[in-house]
Parts: C-alpha cells; structure tokens; sequence
C-alpha cells in the first residue's frame, strides 16, 4: 500500500517523480504528493486525489530541481485531505519524508514530540516519524558539529527507525544535506534504480521501466544512502552490504494501456498469452510431467511430504481452493487453504512432512509475508508462487515458481488468477507423478493444458454477450454467485470481482449449500450466476437452478454450447468452451470477470482504481 518514489541525479526530477507516482497509483490514490530540494530550499506540492490532479498543482506552481521523493497515499492514519499527504516536513523544514507502511508506537512517540514543542499539522502517524527525525537531527548536530552533514542525517535517521515499532519503507531528504536521499526499510519493499551518475528509487520496479534496466532490492533492515555519485547500502544492525545488482526484464509496453481503456480489460485479454507463459518450458512429454525447477528441493525430498498447506489472501486464496482440488486428485495430498492473515496468528500443527506453499501476485501483501514467516521461523520450508519477480516473499522463500504473467496494473486481479490456477495444475501434475498418477493420466492433462491458451482465446468471444447482459443486470444490488467442486473456488471469485469494483454485494457460494440459508435471500431482485459448464455433477447444480427459478430468482448461467437443459432453465446464458473439470475455472473465470468489469463500468465506477483497494496490500 502506499507507493513510493525517489530520484538524485541530473534529470529534471518533477517529470519523473509524477511518472512513477501516475505507474505505482495502483498501490493507493487517496493522495499524492512530491518534494524537491532546490537552492537550499525544501519545496513540497500534495494534494488530496489521484496523481493527475498532483500534476495539474505541479503544471500550475512548478518544482525545479534534480532531487527529489514522492508518495502515492492508501490512508491508514487521518482521512483523505491535503494535510495528510505526504511529504511530511520535521521540525521547522529541515526534513522531508515519505513512508509507506504504518507506525505502530505514534501515539506515545507523539506526544513525547508535542512534550517537546513540536506542532503537528496532520493526523498521519508518517509526520511523527518526520519531527523525531528532526529531533535526532538537531541533537545530533549539537553533539557532532565537525563531522560531514551526511553522517550526521544519517545517524537521525538510525536513531529514529530504532525507536519505530511497525513497518516502514522510507524516503527521507534534509534540507542542509542538498544532495543525498537516505531510505531505509522494513517490511514495505523499496527497489533502488542504479543509472550513470543517477538512482532512482521506488516501491516496485514499475516506475523505473524505460530508465535503467539496473535494480538493487533493499531488504529489510537496511539503509541505503544515495547521491548522483553513488550508493552505499548498510544493514542497520550487522554493518556494510555489497549490493547485488539484478538486470530488470520488463519492458515498457508491458506497462502501458496500448489501446485498451483499462488495464483490467487489457489483463482480461491477455490471459491466453500469460496462461501460456505460466506453462512455457515446464511440461515434459516424454515423462508426462511437468518440470519445476526453482523449488530447491530434491524428487526424493518431495517425495516424502505428505501434506500441503496454501496460504493466501483475496484471489489468490481463491486460486488456492483450486490448488486444493488439484492436489488432492492429481497427487492424493491433503491440502488445506489458509487465510494467511489466519495462519500467522494461528498455530496450527505443520509437520516436517508439510509442505507450504504461499500464493501471491504482488509477492508484498504483508498476511502472506508475516505467514511465511511465520512458517519459516518455526523451520519449515516455505515455498512461493508469485508473479513479481525480486518480490520480497518471492526472494525470502526457500524456493517457488514465478507465474510469469507480467504486470497485473488493475486492482482486481485477473491474469494473476489464471495463472496461479496454471501454476497449480503444473505442480500437481508434478507432485502427482512423483506418487502415483500414470503416465497416460499425465499425458491426457499436458494435452489439455496445451490447449489451454486456445481454449481461453475461445471463452473471450464471450465478450459481446457478456456486455448485453451486464446491461440488463447492472442495476440489481445483491448477487449469488453458485458453483460446484472446481467451479466453487470460480463462483467466490466472480464474487469478489463484483463487489470490489461495483460495490454491489455478491456471495459466492457452493451451489448446494445455497439451500442451508443464503436461498432465504432468492427473489426477483437477486440475480444467481450459475457456473455450470458439463462435468459429473451437473445434473445436481441443474437443480439447484431450478430452485432458485421456482422462487423466482432471475438466473445467468455459464455453460457449454448447446446445453438445452440449462437454456431451458436460465434467463441468460453466457458460453464457455467445453473442458476438462478441472481446468474449468480457467475458462469460467473469464466471463465473471468481464460481467464485473462492464457492470462496474455502467454503474461509472472506476474499475482500475475502486474505491478504498490498492493493488498489494502491504499494511495487516
Ligand atoms: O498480491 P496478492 O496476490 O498477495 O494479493 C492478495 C489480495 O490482496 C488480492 O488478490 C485482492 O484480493 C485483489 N484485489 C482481488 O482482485
């Protein structure tokens, strides 16, 4: 949550802190708001709203210089308004912070501060880390009046982050040190950009595509201190890193919109390319199995797992109960699905013989992270599936598999689904293999999941009906959403895409639990989307339809070309292509996704950017 951005070189600095701030908006868009150091002087512009309106104060009272840090704000401390923006000043101007993540201790540190003298001029807990730093400053150039000023900034900087509680990934520029920015942090990922006699700074490596292909992740725990001339990393308690540059290989257009309106739209269709880069070299015919390298761990030692736990939140939990179901047919695993925000505050028994696997897109949300964690202080070894490649759960897990999916930008995850659900089948097909799927079994699932990437492009062609209908049901305020086995996980999932971008209440769930209490909520302003393509059960989510029909509950049905049953049955029936059970949620994904897209967008809301999300959520 929160996105930050940095930059100290010869670049005009306005230009390119508003660029990275407009590319990380997904991260939050209550506020925005940048700072400048020029001829010895602190300049910031914030405002309440999205990164354009920033622009517009920027076009109107422009900021000159070559240094300089931005902020894209989720709120967590003090509502949405100007004042709360970041860049926080210290003291009397003499600091300039931005901060993503959330300082626990505030209150106390606060008052300590107004005890002090200092005034506050907003609600956030970011400004009380901005006038203790201050505070340390000026002690410490009372103490230490010789020494260069940036030994000095940096030693306030120290002293302020050990007496933060909470997380933090921090920017900080002072005004009598023109030249440096020190950013330090823990638990909210910051990656520093290395270009010729420049660095640039931000939370992902979005806002750095087109400017240096260079990348050095901080890891928790250290500070970096930056100049045009150069950077010098240090861990705040075990002394001098030597940073490990990693070359980016994203590129620009991965990032831009091409000639879609949305990035949701954009990610929609292009879910043929990335189910197929989530298979792309991992599926061996001669063996009939997949190839997963990245995993660190032997044959031999998978081999002796006899349990499987994913943990995630949102989606990716979603793409996990389908893991779940894909585990247990293809490998016979038992395979528990946690919320991670569960799992790091439970203590459930996880065996040596567990295998833990955490799902996440961002590879920042910080339930996920603290579970892993969690996971990993208790000795197991905990495995990621992760699409942000340098991510902070994707580089401290003991292994895991990338998605390959390239940027997911729109809030609601979309390719990110699908290729979490590609990267399970693959594991399970693995894991399968390795016990006791056969050969022939293996062989029949690589051939269906090489058909995959036609069988999605065919589920898009949906598109059209799809808007017709969202017209005639964009109206109607609760939504069930009903599936079965593999398409349960679907129905919570087409669920969570209605309600995060229409704000339109949807239930998602199994279509025959419907009948234990969520029927009593069936009438003429409820619609059910049924998801109920062929497969062995049916004939029984037939019946459930029918009981929402008798109670005269209007029905939109997912199912396959000719089905004369459902047709019967339902109001509306959107076609998805005929598949194997469990690579339904593949196919059945894609219409739930555009139902809510274009839903949201006939209800005008702003399906990139809803309301009160931010893409990875990094704050508990
Ligand atoms: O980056 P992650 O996959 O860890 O994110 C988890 C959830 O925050 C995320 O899936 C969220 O539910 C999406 N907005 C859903 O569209």
């Amino acid at each position: 949550m929160c996105g930050i951005v940095g930059y100290v070189g010869s670049r005009s600095v306005s230009e390119f802190l508003l660029e990275g701030l407009h590319r990380l908006e997904y991260r939050g868009y209550d506020s925005a708001g940048i700072a400048v150091i020029s001829d010895g002087e602190i300049s910031v512009r914030k405002k309440a709203g999205r990164v354009m309106e920033l622009a517009r104060l920027v076009e109107e009272q422009p900021l000159f210089g070559n240094i300089g840090i931005g902020h894209t704000r989720w709120a967590t401390h003090g509502e949405t308004t100007d004042a709360n923006s970041h860049p926080h000043l210290g003291g009397n101007g003499e600091v300039v912070i931005v901060h993503n993540g959330v300082i626990e201790n505030h209150d106390s540190l606060r008052n300590q501060l107004i005890a002090l003298g200092y005034v506050f001029h907003s609600q956030t807990d970011t400004e009380v880390a901005a006038h203790l730093m201050a505070h340390h400053l000026s002690e410490q150039l009372k103490l230490n009046s010789d020494e260069p000023c940036v030994d000095t900034c940096l030693r306030a900087v120290n002293l302020t982050l050990d007496r933060l509680k909470g997380t933090y990934g921090i920017c900080v520029m002072f005004r009598d040190c023109p030249d440096t920015i020190i950013a330090a942090r823990s638990g909210s990922p910051l990656v520093i950009g290395v270009g010729k006699n420049e660095y640039f700074l931000a939370s992902d490596s979005s806002p750095l595509i087109g400017c240096t292909q260079d990348v050095v992740y901080l890891a928790d725990n250290e500070v970096v201190v930056l100049n045009a001339t150069g950077m010098k990393i240090a861990h705040r308690t075990t002394g001098r890193v030597q940073p490990s540059i990693q070359t980016l290989d994203q590129v620009s257009a991965d990032i831009d919109l091409g000639n879609y309106p949305h990035y949701m739209l954009k990610e929609i269709f292009e879910q043929p390319t990335s189910v197929e880069n989530a298979m792309r070299g991992r599926l061996d015919e001669g063996e009939a199995t997949a190839v997963i390298g990245g995993l660190n761990l032997t044959a031999q030692q998978l081999r002796t797992f006899d349990r499987v736990v994913l943990t995630a939140c949102g989606t990716s939990w979603h793409a996990g109960l389908v893991g779940e179901y894909l585990l247990e047919e293809f490998a016979r695993l038992p395979t528990e699905v946690e919320y991670a925000s569960e799992l790091r505050y439970r203590n459930p028994p996880i065996s040596d013989r567990t295998l833990v696997f955490s799902i996440t897109q961002s590879g920042e949300t910080a339930d996920t992270l603290a579970a892993m964690r969690e996971c990993q202080r208790k000795g197991h070894p905990t495995l990621s599936i992760c699409n942000v490649v340098g991510s902070t759960i994707a580089r401290e897990a003991d292994g895991g598999i990338y998605l390959h999916a390239g940027p997911e930008i729109g809030v609601a995850s979309t390719k990110a689904f699908t290729s979490q659900v590609t990267v399970l089948s693959l594991l399970a097909l693995y894991l399968g293999r390795m016990r006791h799927l056969s050969y022939p079994a293996g062989k029949r699932i690589i051939k269906q999941l090489r058909e995959m990437p036609e069988k999605i492009e065919e589920a898009l062609k949906c598109h059209e009906r799809v808007q017709e209908i969202s017209e005639k049901y964009a109206h109607f305020n609760n939504f069930l959403y009903l599936g079965r086995l593999y398409n349960f996980p679907v129905a919570l999932e087409g669920a969570l895409k209605l309600k995060e971008i229409s704000y339109i209440h949807a239930e998602g769930y199994p279509a025959a639990e419907m009948k234990h209490g969520p029927i009593a909520l069936v009438d003429e302003q409820t619609p059910s989307v049924f998801i109920v393509p062929k497969g062995g059960i049916q004939p029984k989510v037939i019946s459930n339809m029918e009981e929402v029909k008798a109670r005269r509950g209007p029905v939109i049905a997912l199912a396959c070309e000719g089905d004369k049953e459902v047709e019967r049955i339902a109001d509306d029936v959107i076609i998805v292509p005929d598949v194997e059970e469990y690579l339904q949620p593949l196919v059945c994904a894609i219409p739930l996704q555009l139902l809510s897209y274009h839903i949201a967008l006939l209800r005008g809301c702003n399906v990139d950017r809803p309301r009160n999300l931010a893409k990875s959520v990094t704050v508990e």
